[in-house]
């Protein structure tokens, strides 16, 4: 009975047998259903104070904080790679900080100084900017401190003004990455009264309370002065219900686009937004990510730029429309490669 295990499985399978699909490099391309481009990718920039600078920071290896001229260089090489969009985050001088975050209120700030040299130099790159007021607060949490507690309404007024002023230096999209509630919808209003009608915002709206951010602690200088969590104002690991709520409300505010963050530990949520949404969505590969990733990658147990190029197709087999990743350069650059 030499065909007999052949027998067997056809009888099982009804011979519809799936690697024949995958047999051949062709076959491959032409079965497969989801395809990642230089036009998903957004790479977020650390700034820093000073002229000609670059700092390397220490938890994410092969990522620097960088002077506003050399972060418009950074996005000028982006540009050239076709990355649509930046999106900066300052690393402010602890003098700057305070328990409101009033550093987010001048127009000169670190984040509005880029946003005004990059829109002279390279004004065809996207600009994201953040009006949470973590890098700019003296304890590191995203709103303003009283009391031991994060009060909603006094933030929210202090990202609004943020926002204003970095629409005013050219932001092209406000994004928000705070979790405070109405926040879009009052971000929405003040810009439509100022006139900025065509400002966009992307809304952070679902963001955990992850330990995966430690990388970025250290990238912007908040490590340190955070005490306690952000457990009272981002969604709890636990929840994909409350983000939904979060969704819904975004949607009902204003939001013209939404994030899940971090990635890969939340590919159901991009999944499940995507779903009953059909809004833009896009996801943000933390820090946390970037530097597991990276570490495990320099020690050798697995190959880096695969480990790579496979975590960001698989925000788009989950339903991503764009994705953050401090990978933005690299993998743009294997991208162009391959074409
Ligand atoms: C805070 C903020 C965070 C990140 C960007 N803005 C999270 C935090 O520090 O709590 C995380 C980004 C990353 O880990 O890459 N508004």
């Amino acid at each position: 009975m030499p065909n007999s295990t052949t027998e067997i499985i056809d009888s099982v399978t009804g011979s519809r047998r799936l690697r024949r699909n995958r047999r051949f490099d062709w076959t491959r391309r032409l079965v497969q259903e989801s395809v990642l481009s230089v036009n998903d990718l957004i790479l977020p920039i650390f700034l820093m104070e000073g002229d000609g600078t670059e700092e390397a920071i220490g938890a994410m290896p092969g990522i620097s904080r960088y002077s506003v001229d050399r972060a418009v260089k950074v996005a000028q090489q982006a540009h050239k790679l076709g990355i649509p969009a930046i999106a900066p985050f300052p690393n402010v001088a602890l003098d700057k900080r305070d328990r409101t975050g009033s550093e987010i209120t001048n127009p000169d700030n670190l984040i509005c100084q880029f946003v005004r040299a990059v829109k002279s130099k390279c004004p065809d790159i996207g600009v994201i900017t953040d009006a949470a007021l973590d890098p700019f607060t003296d304890h590191g949490h995203d709103g303003v401190l009283d009391n031991g507690i994060i009060v909603n309404d006094e933030s929210v007024a202090q990202i609004v003004a943020g926002a204003l002023r970095q629409a005013e230096a050219g932001a092209d999209i406000i994004a928000p990455s705070d979790m405070m509630d109405g926040r879009i919808g009052a971000i929405r209003l003040a810009l439509d009264e100022a006139g900025f009608q065509d400002v966009g915002i992307l809304s952070y709206t679902a963001k955990y309370a992850s330990a995966f951010y430690g990388p970025y602690r250290e990238a912007i200088g908040t490590g340190g002065l955070l005490h306690g969590d952000k457990k009272t104002y981002y969604v709890d690991p636990a929840n994909s219900e409350d983000a939904m709520r979060e969704a819904e409300l975004d949607i009902a505010e204003g939001a013209d686009m939404l994030m899940v963050k971090p990635g890969m530990p939340y590919l159901d949520i991009v999944r499940r937004m995507k779903a009953e949404f059909g809004m833009p969505v896009f996801v943000y590969q933390v820090s946390g990510e970037y530097s597991m990733i990276e570490s495990a990658a320099a020690n050798g147990y697995i190959d880096g730029d695969r480990v790579m190029m496979e975590s960001l197709l698989a925000f788009k087999r989950a339903g991503a429309d764009g994705i953050l990743t401090y990978h933005a350069l690299r993998a743009a650059e294997k991208l162009n490669a391959a074409r």
